[in-house]
Order: C-alpha cells, then structure tokens, then sequence
C-alpha cells in the first residue's frame, strides 16, 4: 500500500479474508524462505492462538490480527528483546495514532486504564540452538464496540475505540505499527538492547510497582518490579532486597 514507507517490514503484505491463524500461515511462509519484514494479515481469525495455550478473540473486521516474519541473527537467549521491541512498537503507534496513554505490561500486554487491548506473542523456530526464524504475533483490539465482547473478557479487556472514543483506521495503524518496527528494529541492530530496554522502561505500567511473578523454575516470588537486565529479563526486588530474574509466565499487579 502507498502507506506504507518502510524498507523491509510490510513490503510483502498478504491479506486474508479468514484463516485459522496468521501465526500458522507466517510460519508456512517463513519455511518457503519469505524474508524478515514479511507480514500476514487477516480480518478474522476463527482460532487466535493467545500465550500459554490460551486463546484469542478475533472477531472479523474488528481488530487487527497479524503476524510479522522476524529473520534474528542472535542465539535463541535474546528473542525476549524482541517480544519487547515489538511490545514497544504497538504502545508507541497507539499513542501516536490515538493520543491514548497505553502502558505496556510485563512481558508484553498493553493496558489502557488496567485492561487488555493488545497482546503479543513472539514464536520460534529453532535448530540445534539456532534461531531459523521468529513470528511476531500482534493483536489489537481496534474497534470492538462494548458489547462485541464476549462475557469472559467484557471486565478485562477494551479496544482503542472504546478508549479514544473514536473509529480508528486499521490500516493507518498497520503502516504505523510497521514503521515503528522498522526503526525499532534499526536501532536494535545499531546500539543493541539498552535504548529498546529504556524505552519499554518509560511505557511500562510494571516498573516501581509490587508484583506477583513466577522464575524460570517456577517458583512464585513478590516484590518490586525494578527493570529489565539486559537479556530482557524482568528485575523484581524482594523485601529482603533480593533481586530475581524473572523469565517467563504472568505476572500480577
Ligand atoms: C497474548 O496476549 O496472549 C498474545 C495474543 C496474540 C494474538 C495475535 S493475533 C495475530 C496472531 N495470530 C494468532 O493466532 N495470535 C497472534
């Protein structure tokens, strides 16, 4: 499309009516050898896959739904900064398309006054330790009204609509979310994690605030959510001043 100004990501755009999920067809595509920047997009989704097995709401017309073909150099230890970075990508081009202050929630859940309207899930493929390919997985809950929410997520997700108070256009913020991947993505390649981990810092809803987490080896933890460390891990403080690393799971405010 003419929106679109970027170098590499959305170049190759592929629109689908309906599909299972765009995660799935990222993936056909990606093993085919699609190049990094290559996007997947759908109007609905009649099986969105969410993270830990859960599933995605994605009703047709409503949102946007897409998968991005990301081609990593790095070992399979730094993909969370790419969670991060795309994290990163969605708050900034939500902010900018609507003036609604989104906060991005450990690892990558976008809050608008404490609910749910974007979800990330970053997938890999790997062999022998490498990183052949990873789908970024975007959802965004654009212009469901009130009551195009099922019960289950009426109390703990919204859409910018609802939000803004306005119809957004969903391609004007797919060209932007597109745009602020590619910059992010230079600025990654450039200077590596620490501006990325400065930026998720500023937006994040987490940092300073008494969470409830679980580490790599599933042990529940409590304290204080005090930053990234450079592999992208979150930082939590204990009472007794203990700071522990925090890789995977949900994490409770
Ligand atoms: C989460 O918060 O649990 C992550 C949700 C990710 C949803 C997107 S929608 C496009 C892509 N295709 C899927 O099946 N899932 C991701």
């Amino acid at each position: 499309s003419d929106l679109v100004t970027t170098q590499s990501f959305g170049q190759r755009i592929i629109v689908l009516d309906s599909t299972v999920s765009t995660q799935q067809d990222a993936m056909s595509l990606a093993e085919e050898g699609a190049p990094e920047g290559t996007v997947v997009l759908a109007e609905e989704q009649t099986a969105g896959r969410g993270r830990q097995g859960r599933k995605w709401y994605s009703p047709r017309g409503k949102g946007i739904w897409m998968s991005i073909i990301l081609r990593p150099t790095q070992p399979l230890a730094f993909t969370p900064q790419l969670t991060l970075l795309t994290g990163v990508a969605v708050c900034r081009a939500i902010r900018r398309l609507t003036g609604v202050e989104a906060g991005i929630k450990w690892p990558n859940d976008l809050l608008i006054h404490g609910r749910k309207v974007s979800g990330i899930l970053l997938e890999s493929a790997t062999e022998d330790q490498r990183v052949r390919y990873c789908i970024a997985g975007i959802g965004i809950d654009v212009n469901l009204n009130v009551e195009d929410y099922p019960e289950e997520l009426s109390h703990v997700g919204t859409s910018l609509k609802i939000e803004a108070g306005f119809e957004i256009d969903r391609t004007t913020l797919i060209a932007v979310v597109l745009e602020e991947m590619e910059q992010l993505s230079k600025l990654y390649a450039e200077q590596g994690f620490q501006p990325i981990a400065m930026l998720w810092e500023a937006l994040s809803v987490t940092m300073n605030r008494s969470v409830r987490a679980h580490t790599g080896q599933g042990v529940a933890v409590e304290g204080t959510a005090v930053g990234l460390d450079p592999s992208g891990a979150l930082m939590i403080e204990t009472d007794l001043g203990e700071r522990i690393q925090v890789i995977s799971g949900d994490i409770q405010l």
